[in-house]
């Protein structure tokens, strides 16, 4: 239900705005508000009399209209709303919100901004397919824009493939998921939370380095999941190709010390997470010049040991935070390996997982982790990382809360 919540719609010139009458009917029927933005080219697939009528409200159309202006100008209409939806948002509004431009009220609207955007695609298969308009969804997605569709299926224009929008009612379900994610309770409001994730890279030479699988994917997936808890984030990244998380203070690293020096700096915190793949070793005689071959004689490499980053922050004498989660990335024997690992580290809690080729964890979607804590050991079925990190981060809080 939407209790109250304030939705502006703007609706795009393309044949699926004939939907959104439709839309409108079912937000106001589940309790929320609509005021409704029109642009130019979808004025001419729907009346802005059928609109007004829906919602009872004027409908805007014109960027520079004096009346408007008055009563409510483009940064108004957008600071009253809770959410925008677009829809349909066609390649062109796609376009324009991905690259800034605000020609008209819609596109200044969308970049004047603050409040969650929805935006609910539809247009031509070959134009939703067109690389141009794959960047503008990246770089969209990567701005904090939410999806919902488009849908496959046959189109106004003959052609048959995704591009259609998606059914009022499944917009409806991502406008009500939306709500739901912001009025969920946030158990982590005000705590900082600290995470290392992805692999470290140490380096042999100017061009070589050892590195491990790790993706990165679980740790990204925590500092996410606590921040939809209400924390404020600090990400420490290894090297990926993974992107820095929405809203998330993420530091870049490539080495085990460049993690620790961060890891330090970024103190105090009230969780610290280790899900980083650190490198237990680094080469003790990393080179300066790139190493040759010469002759037959194989280089060896001195390795040498890297600091513990886990280990020295649950032993911090000054900074120490009030909960800290290690991992335990294992091949084989994971729970007996995993609570040597507990209770060698002196951390609170430990997170362990099966990383043996045959898993598919290392870079894969899914995790089964097991959480050990004092209390013993509770196992958490295969889900995917996301899933695994809203139920860790829910673990967490409580155990945070517990301690006071
Ligand atoms: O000893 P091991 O590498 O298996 O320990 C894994 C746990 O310790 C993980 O939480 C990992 O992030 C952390 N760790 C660390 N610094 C290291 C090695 C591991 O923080 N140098």
């Amino acid at each position: 239900m939407l209790n109250g919540k304030r939705v502006l719609l703007i609706i795009g010139g393309g044949i699926a705005a004939y939907k959104t009458p439709e839309l409108v009917r079912l937000i106001r029927k589940a309790g929320g508000h609509v005021r409704v933005i029109l642009t130019k080219a979808a004025s001419e697939f729907v009346t802005p009399l059928t609109l007004a009528s829906l919602t009872g409200e004027k409908v805007h159309e014109a960027l520079f209209s004096l009346t408007d202006e008055i009563e409510m100008g483009h940064i108004e209409l957008s600071r009253s709303a809770d959410l925008l939806v677009v829809a349909p948002a066609t390649a062109d509004l796609m376009a324009k919100a991905a690259h800034g431009l605000a020609n008209d009220l819609a596109s200044t609207t969308l970049l004047a901004t603050d409040k969650p955007v929805l935006m609910a695609p539809a247009m031509n298969v070959r134009m939703w397919l067109h690389p141009a308009t794959q960047r503008n969804l990246a770089t969209l997605r990567a701005d904090g824009v939410s999806f919902v569709g488009p849908d496959e299926g046959d189109m106004a224009c003959g052609e048959y493939g995704p591009g259609r929008m998606a059914e009022p009612a499944a917009i409806l379900a991502a406008i009500e998921a939306h709500v739901a994610r912001d009025t969920a309770p946030k158990p982590l409001a005000g705590k900082h939370v600290l995470i290392t994730a992805g692999p470290t890279h140490e380096p042999i030479d100017p061009v070589r380095y050892i590195a491990n699988r790790s993706s990165g994917k679980q740790g990204y997936a925590l500092a996410e999941a606590a921040r939809e808890a209400g924390a404020r984030v600090t990400l420490v990244s290894g090297p990926g190709t993974l992107p820095a998380p929405i809203g998330i203070r993420t530091i870049r690293v490539e080495t085990a010390r460049e993690m620790d020096e961060a890891v330090e700096q970024a103190l105090p915190a009230d969780i610290a997470i280790f899900a980083a793949a650190v490198a237990d070793w680094r080469v003790a005689d990393e080179s300066k010049e790139k190493r040759k071959k010469d002759g037959n004689a194989i280089p060896p490499l001195q390795l040498t040991e890297n600091p513990d980053i886990l280990a020295r922050i649950a032993r911090h004498a000054t900074q120490r935070p009030r909960l800290v989660v290690g991992f335990a990335a294992e091949t084989e024997k994971v729970l007996e390996h995993a609570q040597a690992k507990f209770a060698r580290k002196g951390c609170d809690l430990l997170v362990a997982n099966d990383v043996s080729p045959a898993s598919g964890v290392m870079g894969g979607d899914r995790n089964r982790v097991h959480l050990v804590s004092p209390e013993g050991v509770e196992s958490l079925p295969d889900m995917t990382k996301n899933d695994v990190a809203t139920a860790l981060i829910a673990r967490f809080a409580d155990a945070l809360a517990r301690r006071g």
